[in-house]
């Protein structure tokens, strides 16, 4: 038996059969809906309100429109939710035909994906090149080849190339392009060694898009190869988020799916198509004159874009299936640009520190100084890189996603409606606080999640080990047999959610877990290196963008450095990927970097305990210059 379901506010109509769940319905349609926990039934992010012909004097147990709630949604929804047919999409089964309201649809979260660093200067030497050819016609006197003849005459004017292969598509054609034409063309090649393209003599352009593709975002850019111009930048969410905010989870959904690999896969594909054809019609660009792609992203999302097994990369010893340059035809990987051009994936360094860590370093090139750097790149994901121009060393850290405002009792992105900075007065107790867009607070987002809990570590309302001061007299502080449990942050009456906004005890153990692992991979792979001093801290990524750095070290984010010596570049993954796109030295420095780095498993050092659990405490008292 199936029957419809419409999503609002998106409008879309979906047959579900009595045996899926509303959130398989949701992946499968490619509709958006926060499922932190990839469907698992622990973060209550999936909530939903089924709006239908069912009486509101019946309540969600008598309906047999649907499954009778369980006992776990009961605990993730309010009396009132229950009452107003709030449900979670993991459990819920519908029978007959309703309207599913998903009411944290978001659309203008796409809007705040930081996608640009700190625009480097670049010399321009990518990889294509264009020829305008007058190419001799054949004669009795002159029996050469059609493909001879053309790569003579680029041979004429390039004195560099000796020899070219041809694309087997373009060969199929190539007689006829060059008769049409009356043997007068512009040719694209490739590398010195490979011709990609023979069009029309009219037609000169040439494109790249150079795209940073993250587990939670995507940014790209459309740039010309001829002068580096930069024609336009797009980002978007990543639509595998609908399987779960993490690489861990992407990874089980591939394991535990016949189809899953492809699955995921092909909507990444699609992400990225959907950004380069927005891209290229809002220039008025033919999409045939994108010739080269260059992506970088996290050992997982580059193995499941290209539909690698991702398996072992979860798996100690986190080995991945492959770690060197890769490039590949862009129609091999279905992607909407020239159908002879190429798609290039940087080196993996080690584990799931991936091509986007190479960006960064090449972005930053801390391998050519003699200070020694700590690169930190926050994302659901931490990647950490110590060292300098003598040796270089990196480490991932499992941070989850509590850092980026997701898995916590009110966290959210940082979108409209999220909290972003906070202070506490020193006497009452009582909190400001700044709301991104002008809409009354519906979360709190990384950057107000770390300065809500500096300051409540100031004010010793949080202990060193991170349990709440039952000492504390405050309206603010919700105690349970005398303990508090929460700090309320924003009161009902002022929030767009109908509900107080509060930070938890267990909200605080998340961050202290996730500030646990950053720290000792930062002073583990300090200690590796032997190396006893920081000269400069690099923080990469949104999250290192927006936090007050003062407040991140205040409660021991990292190792202490002074303020000033701490920088913050922006997308450096993207503007490393800019780079390889348009100078092939760069890329050639990729892959050596890669290499060079040494990747250090800090999960397997004798210390990681001691550090971990030491990271975890806040460094009560501390003065920050
Ligand atoms: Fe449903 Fe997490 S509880 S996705």
């Amino acid at each position: 038996m199936s029957c419809k379901i419409t999503f609002q506010p998106l409008g879309k109509r979906c047959i579900i059969n009595e045996n899926q769940t509303v959130l398989d319905i949701v992946r499968k349609n490619g509709i958006r809906l926060n499922n932190a926990c990839g469907g698992n039934g622990t973060c209550g992010k999936c909530k939903i309100q089924i709006k239908c012909k069912m009486p509101s004097s019946l309540k969600n147990e008598d309906y047999k429109y649907m499954n009778p709630i369980t006992k776990i949604e009961k605990k993730f929804l309010t009396k009132m939710e229950i009452i107003n047919n709030y449900r979670l999409a993991c459990f819920t089964k519908i029978y007959e035909d309703a309207i599913v309201y998903i009411p944290d649809q978001d659309n203008e979260m796409e809007n705040i994906i930081l996608d640009r660093g700190r625009n480097l200067k670049i010399d321009i030497n990518s990889s294509i090149k264009t020829y305008d050819l007058i190419i001799k016609e054949p004669s009795l006197e002159d029996y050469r080849d059609d493909k001879q003849r053309l790569v003579d005459a680029i041979c004429k004017v390039e004195k560099s190339i000796s020899n070219l292969k041809i694309d087997y598509s373009l060969l199929k054609n190539l007689s006829s392009i060059l008769r049409r034409n009356h043997w007068k063309v512009n040719v694209v090649v490739r590398n010195n060694d490979e011709i990609i393209d023979v069009r029309n003599i009219l037609k000169s352009r040439i494109y790249g898009v150079s795209i940073d593709l993250g587990t939670t975002t995507l940014a790209a850019s459309l740039i010309d190869l001829k002068n580096g111009k930069l024609i336009t930048r797009k980002s978007k969410m990543n639509s595998q988020i609908q399987y779960g905010d993490d690489v861990i989870s992407r990874i089980s959904y591939c394991m535990l799916n016949t189809n899953g690999l492809d699955e995921l896969s092909n909507i990444i594909r699609e992400d990225i198509n959907t950004l380069i054809y927005q891209m290229a019609k809002e220039n008025n660009i033919d999409i045939n004159d994108i010739f080269e792609i260059v992506i970088v992203g996290n050992t997982v999302m580059e193995h499941i874009f290209l539909k690698l097994n991702p398996e072992y990369i979860g798996k100690a010893p986190f080995v991945s299936g492959i770690r060197e340059f890769i490039e590949v035809k862009l129609r091999q990987c279905d992607i909407v640009a020239s159908k002879f051009g190429y798609l290039c994936f940087l080196p993996i360094e080690a584990g799931f520190v991936g091509a986007d860590n190479v960006a960064v370093l090449l972005a930053e090139k801390p391998y050519l100084k003699n200070e020694h750097s700590l690169l930190i790149d926050i994302g659901t994901n931490g990647e950490i890189v110590f060292g300098n121009k003598d040796k270089l060393y990196s480490t991932s850290c499992a941070t989850g996603p509590a850092l980026e405002g997701a898995q916590l009792s009110f966290g959210m992105r940082a979108t409209n409606g999220a909290i972003e900075k906070v202070k506490i007065n020193d006497i009452t107790l009582e909190p400001t606080y700044e709301v991104i867009g002008k809409v009354l607070p519906k979360g709190i987002c990384g950057s107000g999640i770390i300065d809500v809990i500096a300051e409540l570590v100031r004010l010793k309302i949080i202990l060193k080990d991170g349990s709440f001061n039952s000492n504390i007299k405050s309206d603010r502080l919700i105690k349970v047999k005398n303990k508090v449990k929460e700090y309320v942050l924003v009161w009902k009456e002022e929030s767009g959610i109908d509900r107080d906004i509060v930070i938890k005890q267990k909200d605080i153990r998340a961050v202290q877990l996730a500030k646990g692992a950053l720290y000792a991979g930062a002073k583990l792979l300090i200690k590796h290196s032997k190396i006893k001093r920081i000269d400069k801290i690099i923080l990469a990524g949104a999250f290192g963008s927006y936090i007050d750095k003062k407040n991140a070290l205040y409660i021991g984010l990292f190792p202490t450095c002074p303020l000033d010596k701490i920088e913050v570049v922006g997308n450096a993954a993207s503007e490393g990927a800019k780079l390889a796109l348009l100078n092939v030295i760069e890329r050639e420095e990729a892959k050596n970097i890669a290499k060079k780095v040494e990747f250090v498993e800090v999960a397997n050092e004798r210390d990681f305990q001691k550090e971990f659990f030491e990271g975890m405490n806040f460094p009560y008292g501390i003065s920050i210059n």
